[in-house]
């Protein structure tokens, strides 16, 4: 038996899993679909459904620090106006005047192609450095894995098209927003491969607007929420004089939040409309933030490990001082190996009290804390652990996706896909088979405990088809368990085969033994 590989385009695979079992549509895709927006099918909407639950039940429900809210999508404008959105919410962007095409200028990387003349090159290695060194035009790539390597390449085709002599040097990628203003004209647009189109790079807000009310002017703007933090920070009055909160103490929450991203990508990664799960953990001002900002990278981790993410795919990065906005101590993005490079996965940031000063400046209403050691009243700092549902919803998929291969019915072996999903998220749980469809009491036993498992799990019941077949379109779902009632379960102690995803092993097991099982795994 083969064992158990990922294709070589991995991503290619999983959208077409994806779309052909119900997971993740293009959304409106009948009119053509809207890029940066997507719909979950039935597998979809259960998957992240689970990954939501699990996040509340573990970040919320039970520990006796953290409470949850659900703030309203659209806030008051002066909302984004305090916490620094409606000013510095933005990306830098590059228009091609030609194509119409829009880039992210930190996305778009751009090198000089340098010739060292070669006659000029002294014999003796070593001495490179007093060789001339032309520029003789410059190349443009996205980022991708491999910028440096795309560029390299495009330098090379560059000096073979233009047959130009000479020791084609290592580029040096920059990416558009390190670009002189003299070099604009000189980088090819990405679209046209022809330089002299693309513009300096320009802040772009990512906000959606939209207009409250029935007038249609100024006065009427507000914006899509482009986080859900901000109704934490919004709400924290509320919950501090509702709640009987003491520090140290959190606010959560699950919400929709939107951004008019310039490039939307990578499948469900980078979208418009998508989704966040983020905590406020508030501490004292005197309190250690580096060693609870330590503590709260370490949860989120172990979080992720919990529900089927593996540790090797896993690292941090801690975002340079210099890059660091004037109020943050620190940030740690957790990343994740996808298969398109290690991207961010969940961002811990340690943000002082910079965003609770804000809107209590801008509100005039006080956001502060009795401290009754001091008796005095003061502001608390925070640490913010934010991850988007869309994002680890990928990466369950591009770990959990492999192809190997199972025995079919005549011993043969077919290949088989399996997405090894924790029990944890699965969308289903159990299917439950009858061995055959045509003998009422196997079927009528079937339904028995197909009815009495759904009362509590997502299961799933089937019986078309040959078993092996069953067995592999459960497989394909990333359902852990099937459990199959055949003559044995009707004519001696009720059990019946559990059969195992991963290694496909079968054991009898009876119904109480099986609740026991689901009850342990699944929580
Ligand atoms: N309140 C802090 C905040 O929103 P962020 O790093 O901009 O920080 C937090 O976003 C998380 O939200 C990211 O780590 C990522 O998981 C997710 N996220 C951000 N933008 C996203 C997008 N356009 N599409 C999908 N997920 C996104």
């Amino acid at each position: 038996m083969a064992s158990p590989a990922t294709p070589p385009d991995l991503m290619e695979a999983i959208v077409s899993l994806c779309k052909r079992r119900g997971f993740v549509f293009q959304s409106s895709e009948i009119y053509g679909g809207l890029n940066g927006f997507f719909d979950y099918g039935p597998l979809g909407a259960e998957l992240k459904k689970n990954i939501r639950d699990c996040w509340w039940n573990d970040m919320v429900r039970r520990r006796d620090d953290i409470v949850g809210i659900e703030s309203s999508i659209i806030m008051h404008p002066k909302v984004w106006q305090a916490s620094g959105h409606v000013a510095g919410f933005t990306d830098p962007l590059v228009d091609c005047k030609v194509s119409k095409q829009r880039y992210r200028a930190d996305q778009l990387f751009f090198a000089q192609v340098e010739i060292a003349e070669a006659e000029i090159l002294p014999a003796d290695a070593g001495a490179a450095q007093t060789a001339k060194i032309k520029i003789v035009g410059y190349v443009s790539a996205l980022e991708s894995e491999n910028t440096a390597a795309d560029l390299q390449q495009r330098a090379e085709e560059f000096k073979r098209k233009k047959a130009i002599r000479g020791q084609l040097m290592q580029v040096k990628p920059r990416d558009m927003t390190e670009a002189k203003p003299e070099e604009i004209s000189l980088i090819p647009s990405p679209a046209t491969g022809e330089p002299g189109s693309l513009t300096p790079p320009r802040a772009f807000n990512m906000m959606f607007e939209t207009y409250v009310g029935a007038l249609r002017d100024a006065s009427a703007i507000a914006y899509l929420r482009p986080e859900t933090a901000q109704g934490m920070f919004a709400d924290f009055k509320g919950v501090v004089d509702t709640g009987r909160v003491k520090l140290p103490f959190g606010i959560a929450q699950i919400g929709k939040s939107f951004r008019n991203e310039i490039t939307p990508r990578n499948f469900i990664f980078r979208s418009r409309e998508f989704e966040q799960m983020e905590m406020e953990y508030f501490i004292h001002e005197d309190a250690d933030w580096a060693k609870c900002h330590r503590e709260w990278i370490d949860w989120c981790r172990n979080w992720l490990i919990s529900i089927g993410l593996p540790a090797s795919h896993l690292s941090e990065y801690n975002h340079p001082k210099e890059k660091l906005a004037f109020y943050s101590k620190g940030t740690t993005d957790i990343m994740f190996r996808y298969p398109f490079g290690v991207q961010e996965l969940w961002g811990v940031a340690a943000r002082g009290n910079y965003d609770l000063t804000q809107h209590a400046n801008a509100s005039g209403v006080p956001q502060v804390i009795f401290d009754e050691a001091t008796k005095k009243k003061f502001t608390p700092h925070v640490i913010e652990p934010a991850v988007g549902v869309d994002r680890i919803l990928l990466a369950v998929l591009c770990a959990g996706y492999i192809e190997d291969e199972a025995p079919d019915e005549k011993g043969k072996l077919e290949k088989r896909t399996v997405l090894r999903f924790s029990p944890r998220i699965a969308p289903v749980k159990v299917a439950v088979l009858p061995l055959v469809k045509n003998k009422p009491e196997l079927v009528k036993r079937a339904e028995e405990l197909h009815a009495r498992l759904k009362r509590r799990y997502a299961v799933f019941y089937d019986e078309g088809g040959a078993i092996g077949r069953r067995y592999r379109r459960q497989d394909e779902i990333g359902t852990p368990w099937c459990v199959t009632i055949d003559f044995e379960t009707i004519e001696t102690d009720g059990s019946f085969t559990l059969r195992d995803r991963d290694t496909m092993a079968q054991t009898r097991i009876n119904e109480a033994e099986l609740f026991a099982l689901l009850e342990k795994e699944v929580y």
